[in-house]
């Protein structure tokens, strides 16, 4: 199974962001980590709803700051979450006792989560670091209100 280390390259700017993105990579982690050692299906179920409570809270505080902010690229930002909801939302309803259950939620992590957060954290959510800073903005440092 792959990891996802996070590295400086993945710093979007805001500190608040930069914090959720880690706590998401350490449980996507945790999950590959979960699959790889062959805990039983029900822990690997846990882990995976864990993990999906996690990004939806991320994903919502993130288009939250970006309403905040006036942030004219919020609808495509959407978009894109949107499309990463739907693909976890079919992991979700599998039955994780079923024959290949895990192996399609390891799957989903090699060929497509890990890319597709790398991608979208250096590319998407960069640009509303971008904007902030252009605005000058400066988010979270002490004290956070978010
Ligand atoms: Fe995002
Ligand atoms: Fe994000």
């Amino acid at each position: 199974m792959q990891r996802f280390d996070w590295n400086d390259s993945f710093s979007v700017g805001v500190k608040v962001i930069d914090e959720q993105h880690r706590v998401w990579i350490d449980q996507l982690n945790s999950l590959s980590a979960a699959i790889e050692s062959h805990q039983e299906a029900r822990i690997i179920s846990k882990t995976l709803n864990f993990m999906i409570d996690y990004v939806e809270f991320h994903f919502s505080a993130e288009e939250s700051l970006m309403a905040l902010q006036n942030y004219p690229a919020l609808a495509q930002h959407k978009l894109a979450h949107e499309a990463f909801r739907k693909v976890l939302m079919d992991l979700m309803v599998l039955e994780i006792e079923e024959d290949g259950a895990v192996s399609k939620i390891g799957d989903s992590i090699n060929n497509f989560q890990i890319s597709w957060l790398k991608d979208h954290i250096q590319q998407t959510d960069r640009l509303f670091g971008a904007y902030l800073k252009e605005k000058n903005v400066a988010l979270c440092n002490e004290p956070c209100a978010l």
